[in-house]
């Protein structure tokens, strides 16, 4: 099993560029299916999680061709299948995205019940409600363990999200494309994953607008062309890294962000927590630091707001800040777990129920073995070790692979020393 060995107590200097949005990837390459001719997609991380999509989108008959090492071109013009693999789909939540095309395309879909994870239960309840209010009949075969669903022909609606939902929304709109009449989404998701996806989908001939707002609406037409698109920065490995340098006390250049799309988290480091740090367009300095960051709290929360992805990572800086912090975590039942391993590392967190921990720092983190139960956390653990006196050994870096392209090559280009071992 692979691991990474990180040597903490070094601090970072240089600069590291950010790779494009893996959950903005992973839709693009969705949507490509509603059209008959080439998607070339442009700036496409080289992660576990697109790798798995674009093996279930081969088996589906898809054409997926890695046209340079970030660039992928993806030609739908003929769909063999409809039932998405019961080997693979298991592996890849994100593949519940394939249902919309393919009802859009072909009618039809038959979808494995797509694992839960380790952060929660993870549900597509809201997908399927969604496409109900579509025309779409959806039925659960409970020995086949999946679930089928037929139409004949999309129709407009009018769907109320009862609770934000990122994918859904994407995934509601991508049927909606190529629906007959109007849909109109009230209470969609606002990320900018969304709005790029809108952007990608009008290039090539959709009617979206609204994207990026609660209120989405979307004109049926009868098919679109193919296109180019660039994936947009990917805000979370930007906001992972920022948070790694201000952890690490290292001087470092986050380049290719995005800034724009972290005010929340950017916010909370610089004028409450007190990091000294520079943004312009594209990237974001973090300096060194010379005095204790003050504690805080932070709320998880859909976008614009304090981006649950980023809440592991910054756990662990809350460890070395001043003071009582508390994060809330409002979107996943089961995404606090890993605070019992950074305590086992000498971090005092007390768990007030699965949404809530107090952190008292700052604490002095030691070494120890620990695993990656989800992308994020992982992430968290490798930012642990950078700043932890001793050595820390991490399993089941599969985890972090799915989202963080080559992240102990690019973090030992910064002077850290972490190496991926095999055992
Ligand atoms: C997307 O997941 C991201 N994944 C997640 O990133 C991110 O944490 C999440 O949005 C929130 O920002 C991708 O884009 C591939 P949700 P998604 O639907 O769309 C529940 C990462 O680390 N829910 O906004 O699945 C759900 O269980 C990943 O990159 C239902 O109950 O998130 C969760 O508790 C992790 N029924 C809440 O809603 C549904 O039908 C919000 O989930 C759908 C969701």
């Amino acid at each position: 099993m692979e691991k990474f060995i990180i040597k903490g107590g070094r601090p970072l200097k240089g600069e590291i560029k950010v790779g494009g949005a893996k959950n903005m990837a992973l839709k693009i390459f969705a949507a490509a299916l509603l059209s008959k001719e080439d998607v070339i997609i442009e700036n496409v991380p080289q992660i576990e999680d697109i790798g798995k999509l674009v093996q279930i989108m081969k088996d589906l008959g898809v054409k997926v061709e890695k046209t340079g090492k970030h660039e992928y071109t993806v030609n739908a013009k003929n769909i063999s299948k409809t039932r998405l693999s019961p080997e693979l789909t298991p592996k890849l939540r994100a593949s519940v995205m394939l249902l919309a095309p393919l009802l859009a395309r072909k009618g039809r879909a038959t979808m494995p019940h797509p694992g839960g994870c380790a952060i929660g239960r993870r549900p597509i309840d809201r997908f399927l409600e969604g496409f109900e209010s579509m025309g779409v009949e959806t039925s659960e075969d409970q020995n086949k363990n999946c679930y089928k669903l037929k139409v004949a022909k999309l129709k407009g609606s009018r769907f109320v999200f009862r609770r934000v939902a990122v994918t859904a929304t994407e995934s509601i709109v991508i049927a909606a494309v190529l629906a007959k009449g109007t849909t109109t989404l009230i209470n969609a998701a606002c990320e900018p994953e969304i709005i790029a996806l809108a952007e990608f989908l009008n290039s090539c001939g959709a009617k979206i607008s609204g994207a990026g707002t609660p209120n989405v609406t979307i004109e049926g037409v009868e098919k679109i062309s193919g296109g180019k698109f660039k994936v947009i920065p990917d805000r979370i490995e930007a906001g992972s890294f920022i948070i790694l340098a201000a952890a690490a006390r290292s001087d470092l250049v986050i380049s290719g962000c995005n800034p724009s799309h972290l005010e929340v988290p950017l916010y909370v480091l610089e004028k409450k927590m007190g990091l000294n740090l520079k943004r312009g367009n594209d990237y974001v300095r973090v300096l060194p630091r010379k005095k204790t960051l003050a504690g805080t709290e932070i709320q998880a929360h859909e976008y614009p707001g304090f981006p649950t992805d980023l809440q592991p990572p910054m756990a662990v800086l809350l460890t070395q800040a001043s003071g009582m912090s508390m994060i809330f975590e409002t979107i996943y039942e089961n995404r606090l777990v890993y605070t019992d391993m950074l305590n086992r590392m000498g971090a005092n967190i007390i768990m007030c129920d699965p949404h809530r921990v107090i952190i008292n720092g700052p604490s002095c983190l030691r070494g120890k073995k620990v695993e990656s139960p989800d992308l994020r956390a992982g992430i968290a653990m490798v930012i642990a070790g950078l700043v932890a006196e001793g050595t820390t050994e991490i399993s089941n870096i599969y985890q972090i692979d799915r989202g963080y392209e080559n992240l102990e090559k690019r973090l030992r280009k910064l002077g850290a020393d972490i190496r991926r071992i095999n055992r």
